[in-house]
């Protein structure tokens, strides 16, 4: 029998932190491992990684020369890279470097403690990046981490195969989960304590799937379905493409409740010409349509996104029109990215020209312009009631609890333990960039 000790560290987005999740309750069903706080006291270490953009690639090899410059390995430590990574580099990580042992991909989880005993009896590099099914049978899985709210994977994968993103070949085509098991996996989750359900995959509303009995169910249908959950009282998800956006999902804002105020949903670029070139699949006035429907179905609806700079030929013109995009929309907090060309997609074969001291700029301006927004909608909320989630207490002061706003604005106001897990109302009263304060109702 082997007793490891594990250490896990996570790079990248909320579906690698499912999958970090996902890892742990694989090995801890065998009870032959125990999780550790730090890699000091390991003898097991799992890099998580994510192949998104070059810089993340980078951090996974710096952080593999910093504990070798630490001196932490022994001949009994054992290196584990799953992920992105792993599916992306495949064996030419081994060649890359010496330190990593076992390259298991995002799909092969469920086979991971297999490759730890294989590799212990033979110590013989091993990596098993193959392509299985979606898992169903992770009902028990999150018994362990209850909280107040919960990720549930509903798809994976990507068809959308936009020009310069790795995902589609790191996570393969998209797959739906049953309806059924997804149902009964928020059941149980909402018999254990969670009120807030954060539907998770890289296309959401691309979700397409069958009941048992041969009937089709789309996105929305699955929405309806989770809504009737009483004890579930919030329902997000991330990320939705616009593409899948139709009017069926649009018209379900009007009579599902639960569904949050706000909506994450990727633009990457204000001008049609770069759009095309990234091969989105819409307008911008398609973009904007969708907005302005949901807009008149709830007029207080915010929306965040992601911004690509310094794509391929994006001129001046071109990065203007994301500017007045930014205006026109008002996006709240959102996420900018500066071009990284990844080996293997479409964009890679274009010339990456425009230089990073101009994609920083670009990347500043948009930043700007979305901390002026940012400020304007917490100005708004000032003196305003909102729902919020209590989710825990203040570090700095017990006497605070924190919850979050339908916007995923924090929220500190004074109130007792009883209040945590519970959806309570509160009057903010004072703003800052990141946090409000507030008092309750
Ligand atoms: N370079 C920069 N940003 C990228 N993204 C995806 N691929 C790249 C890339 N090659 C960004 C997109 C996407 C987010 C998850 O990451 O904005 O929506
Ligand atoms: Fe990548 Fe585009 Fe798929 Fe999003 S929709 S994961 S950006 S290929």
């Amino acid at each position: 029998m082997i007793y490891k000790k594990v250490y896990i560290k996570t790079w990248g987005c909320q579906m690698n932190l499912y999958d970090s999740n996902k890892i742990i309750n694989h090995l801890k069903s065998f009870n032959t491992y125990k999780f550790v706080d730090s890699y000091k006291d390991s003898n097991l270490i799992i890099l998580n990684t994510c192949s998104i953009r070059k810089k993340s690639e980078l951090k996974v090899f710096n952080y593999l020369n910093k504990l070798k410059k630490l001196k932490i390995f022994n001949n009994k430590t054992i290196v584990c890279l799953c992920g992105c990574l792993a599916t992306h580099l495949k064996d030419k990580i081994f060649s890359r470097t010496n330190l990593v042992n076992i390259i298991c991909g995002p799909k092969s989880i469920q086979n991971l403690n297999n490759l730890i005993i294989k590799f212990v009896k033979y110590k013989k590099r091993l990596i098993d990046i193959k392509n299985r099914n979606i898992s169903e049978n992770i009902n028990k899985i999150l018994s362990d981490n209850v909280k107040i709210n919960s990720f549930v994977t509903i798809m994976e994968g990507c068809n959308k195969f936009c020009s310069y993103c790795i995902v589609p070949f790191t996570r393969g085509f998209e797959l739906s989960r049953k309806p059924e098991s997804i149902i009964n996996q928020i059941c149980y989750l909402s018999k254990n304590k969670i009120i807030e359900i954060n539907l998770l995959g890289q296309n959401v509303n691309a979700y397409n799937s069958f009941f048992k009995n041969g009937i089709k169910c789309d996105f929305t249908d699955l929405l309806c379905l989770i809504s009737k959950i009483n004890k579930i009282k919030r329902i997000r998800f991330t990320t939705s493409h616009p593409y899948n956006f139709n009017n069926k999902l649009i018209n379900s804002y009007k009579y599902l409740s639960k569904l949050v105020n706000f909506l994450h949903l990727p633009v990457q670029s204000g001008s049609n010409k770069i759009l095309k070139l990234m091969g989105r699949k819409y307008t911008i006035e398609y973009y904007k349509e969708i907005i302005y429907k949901l807009l008149y179905i709830r007029p207080n609806m915010l929306f965040s996104t992601d911004f690509i700079v310094g794509f391929p030929n994006e001129t001046e013109k071109d990065f203007l029109m994301t500017l007045d995009l930014i205006k026109e929309i008002k996006f709240d907090y959102s996420y900018i990215f500066m071009y990284s060309p990844r080996q293997g997609t479409i964009s890679f074969n274009m010339i990456d020209n425009i230089d990073n001291n101009e994609k920083k700029r670009r990347f500043k301006e948009i930043k700007k312009l979305i901390i002026e927004n940012v400020s304007e909608i917490n100005k708004k909320m000032l003196f305003n009631i909102y729902k919020i989630l209590v989710e825990g207490f203040s570090k700095k002061d017990f006497s605070y609890l924190f919850g979050r706003t339908e916007n995923n604005r924090k929220v500190f106001f004074i109130g007792k333990k009883n209040l945590l897990g519970k959806l309570v109302s509160v009057k903010i009263y004072k703003i800052s960039t990141y946090y409000l304060y507030g008092k309750l109702v």
